[in-house]
């Protein structure tokens, strides 16, 4: 079956249809050991494609997984400082180019998704399909309504205002207990500004102690223990591919 270069390299995990092409365009991309053109059609079955001389493995089977992230691990590939990546905490038999969809600070805890499908992954952290995520913040102090309100309707980050917020008093998250002098709160969002769950609650004089990332869209964190991964049930994933506008199926 042919299909768009772009596809299938994205499928592979090497960045989104968007993405892919500029690979392809810096002549970084052959096909039978011609130099690809943008639009150009192959056949997996047929048709060797290489990435920088490496062959791409199109046919690798779509992974699509839960992580529990502890803090202190930073979410990226490769880490030129040499800290602790979350790609350490993967397991060891998965295909290659499995990597983080968005990402968590160093700091933050909990929900992480990976893919090596990179289609996937950029509509997943694009802005314009609004994934919901829920956040457990552990905050210092007692937030009155005017920091509720404030949270709710949106505050001022980088000369732009956030979008409207839910926000309410919360449970600890699993794993996680009350603290005196501090207060639990709930907040869903569905944008992923740098940092924007401390920064919100900053803005308002809430300095966040511990941040948990508890679900996206309908994946909960749930019990998952700290460190360790799960995959995406059939239906977890077909109703993500859904909700940004993907076949239910790769
Ligand atoms: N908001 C933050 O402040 N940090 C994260 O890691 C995610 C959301």
């Amino acid at each position: 079956m042919t299909e768009r270069l772009q596809k299938i390299l994205a499928r592979a995990g090497h960045g989104s249809r968007r993405g892919v092409e500029a690979l392809i365009s810096d002549g970084r991309v052959r096909v039978n050991g011609q130099p690809a053109t943008l639009g150009m059609q192959a056949d997996v079955a047929v048709d060797v494609i290489e990435l920088d001389g490496v062959p791409v493995h199109a046919d690798a089977p779509a992974v699509y997984l839960a992580m529990n992230k502890p803090s202190g691990f930073v979410t990226t590939a490769r880490d030129p400082q040499h800290r602790h990546t979350v790609m350490q905490l993967l397991p060891d038999d998965l295909p290659p180019h499995v990597f983080p969809i968005g990402r968590l600070d160093r700091d933050t805890e909990g929900l992480l998704l990976f893919t090596n499908d990179g289609e996937f992954a950029h509509r997943m952290a694009h802005p314009r399909f609004e994934v919901e995520k829920e956040y457990a913040a552990l905050v210092v102090g007692a937030p009155g309504r005017a920091a509720f309100a404030a949270l709710a309707a949106g505050v001022e980050l980088d000369g732009k205002r956030t979008a409207p917020a839910h926000v309410e008093p919360a449970a600890p998250p699993a794993g996680h207990e009350s603290r005196e002098g501090h207060v639990w709160l709930r907040l869903a969002i569905h944008e992923g500004r740098k940092r924007q769950v401390r920064r919100m609650c900053a803005a308002v004089g809430l300095p966040v102690r511990t941040l948990v990332r508890t679900r996206v869209d309908g994946i909960e964190l749930a019990r998952l223990r700290r460190g360790t991964t799960r995959a995406l049930s059939t239906d977890e994933v077909r109703r993500l591919r859904r909700l940004v506008g993907l076949a239910e199926q790769r």
